[in-house]
């Protein structure tokens, strides 16, 4: 018989370049699902992804051209069998990631409909393998420990985004009662660069807010002779004490991969999240000093109530509407289950030290200044995509 083949979905996206990227290195054959765009076929953007996170044997790589809001998954019947009877497991990381509530309609046909699809295919699948990329952020507006065992304790969200995901996972877990399919779901928190480099191929959630200051101090330096540190009087909504859980990206392929091949770990949902988050008061003011601002400090609503936004303030604000949810305060994110899961392997998750967050700063930064000058860095590549 042939050797049987993973399939993925989201293969253009951060996570599953990476997590495809990583399969493949690892020998697998890999079919991924993906959209064609106006300008390029799915494969072409398959293979694109793929180069920017770095070399890869892509004769490996079978692309299927597909929409996982679709019935079928917008496959013919033919081609959806073919596939359903060459694998042996699933991986499931397409996902709107929108955070907006006028795309509440759009981001659960693709988050709840997509894997209500995919759950489809799987059962189709000899061995009926499914791994599910979730988001640590199912917990809502939870403010305690959130265990890995738990997913609906009546919380209440911060938007769509976190509960069609919730819903996503209610879905798996219900067909998974029903003997229907087996199961793994991995949960990472806010996925950032690589921890060796930083490096990064695709700019969401901190990046977004990390561009957000830097196209606010290109306007200023425009205007100021140049060197030394710019002074920007920004008032950020967020408060000090409360934490991010930032997780590289290497972190997180490498320990999905390594417990997706332990056996306890159908059936079980796992904290792909940083044991120790960071405080906000902790990460703000590194980013500031890699770019080089004075001025810049975290407040309350009542800050706002004493002296009215400036009109750099209300911008920063409307563009930056999404991360305000998440500055107010995150649960914490028990791990326990994961870090048993990956002792021994050599697979630990990095501490978020000030030379960590240079690192990572300072490689978009550089990546900010390269594509102003027109010289958009060869290092991340042609695949490189920027978006909230
Ligand atoms: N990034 C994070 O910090 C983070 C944290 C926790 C959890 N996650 C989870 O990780 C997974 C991957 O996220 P990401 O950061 O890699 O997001 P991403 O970069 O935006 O990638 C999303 C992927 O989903 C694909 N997709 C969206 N709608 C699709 C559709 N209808 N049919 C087929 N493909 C579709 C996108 O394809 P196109 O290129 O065609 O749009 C893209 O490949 C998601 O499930 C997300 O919830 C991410």
């Amino acid at each position: 018989m042939s050797e049987r083949k993973v399939f993925v979905t989201g293969a253009t996206g951060f996570l599953g370049s990476h997590l495809t990227h990583k399969l493949i290195s690892e020998g697998r054959r890999v079919i991924a699902l993906a959209r064609g765009s106006r300008g390029a076929s799915a494969e072409t953007r398959v293979r694109e992804a793929l180069n920017t996170v770095g070399p890869v044997d892509l004769t490996r790589l079978e692309v299927c051209e597909g929409d996982i809001s679709q019935p079928q998954l917008g496959l013919s019947e033919d081609i959806s069998r073919k596939v359903a009877t060459s694998i042996d497991q699933i991986w499931h990381c397409a996902a709107s990631l929108s955070f907006t509530d006028e795309d509440r309609d759009e981001i659960f046909r693709m988050n709840f409909g997509g894997t209500k699809n995919i759950l489809a295919l799987a059962e189709q699948t000899p061995t009926r393998r499914l791994h599910h990329v979730s988001t640590a952020y199912v917990a809502g507006n939870r403010r305690d420990l959130v265990l890995e065992t738990e997913l609906n304790v009546g919380q209440t969200f911060r938007n769509a985004y976190e509960e069609s995901k919730c819903q996503a996972e209610m879905l798996i877990a219900d067909a998974h009662r029903k003997g229907l399919i087996l199961p793994s779901i991995y949960r990472p928190s806010i996925v950032i660069g690589d921890s060796r480099s930083g490096r990064v191929t695709h700019f969401h959630g901190v990046y977004a807010f990390i561009r957000g200051l830097w196209s606010a101090l290109e306007r200023l330096r425009r205007r100021m002779p140049e060197g030394g540190p710019v002074n920007l009087p920004l008032r950020v909504l967020g408060a000090e004490t409360t934490t991010l859980n930032f997780v590289p990206i290497d972190y997180v392929v490498d320990g999905m991969v390594e417990i997706s091949k332990q056996p306890a770990s159908i059936g079980a949902t796992y904290h792909l999240a940083n044991p120790q988050a960071t405080e906000n008061r902790i990460w703000l003011p590194h980013i500031c000093r890699v770019l080089s601002v004075e001025g810049i400090q975290l407040v309350g609503e009542n800050s706002f109530l004493r002296t009215p936004m400036t009109k750099l303030e209300a911008l920063f604000q409307k563009q930056m509407a999404f991360y305000y949810q998440y500055l107010q305060g995150e649960p914490r994110f028990d791990c326990r289950r994961t870090l048993d899961a990956l002792k021994n392997t050599g697979i630990e998750c990095p501490g978020v030290t000030v030379e960590f967050i240079q690192r990572m700063v300072g490689w978009y930064v550089n990546f900010l200044n390269n594509a102003r000058q027109g010289t958009a860095s060869s290092s991340a590549g042609p695949g490189a995509t920027q978006h909230i």
